[in-house]
């Protein structure tokens, strides 16, 4: 095994559990908001950046914090970490904000 940092400059995890009859990021009932839209729009934006390669974002499987869905937490390799909760599709500027900063 080799240890080292984390390969990217940040990356964001986004919730994409679905679970019948009960709150869950990645519900259909969420429309645009759900966890499953979210990260493909972000992709989308760091794309259109040309940040592929530097800023990864992952669909991430249940994070503990169902009942503030939609989640999304970003990671960089020096420790910090920033939590995002109740997330809709019009808050994703200030998500790229986070992740494009630093
Ligand atoms: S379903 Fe997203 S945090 Fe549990």
């Amino acid at each position: 095994m080799k240890e080292s940092g984390i390969p990217f400059r940040k990356m964001a995890f986004v919730c994409v559990h679905e679970r019948a009859g009960e709150a869950a990021c990645a519900n259909a009932d969420r429309g645009e908001d759900s966890g499953a839209n979210l990260v493909e729009l972000l992709r989308e934006e760091i794309h259109k950046r040309g940040l592929k390669g530097k800023i990864r974002v992952v669909k991430s499987g249940c994070l503990d914090v169902c009942a503030a869905g939609p989640n999304v937490m970003i990671f960089d390799g020096e420790g910090k970490a920033v939590y995002f909760s109740r997330v809709t599709a019009g808050d994703l500027p200030a998500i790229i904000a986070a992740l494009v900063s630093g």
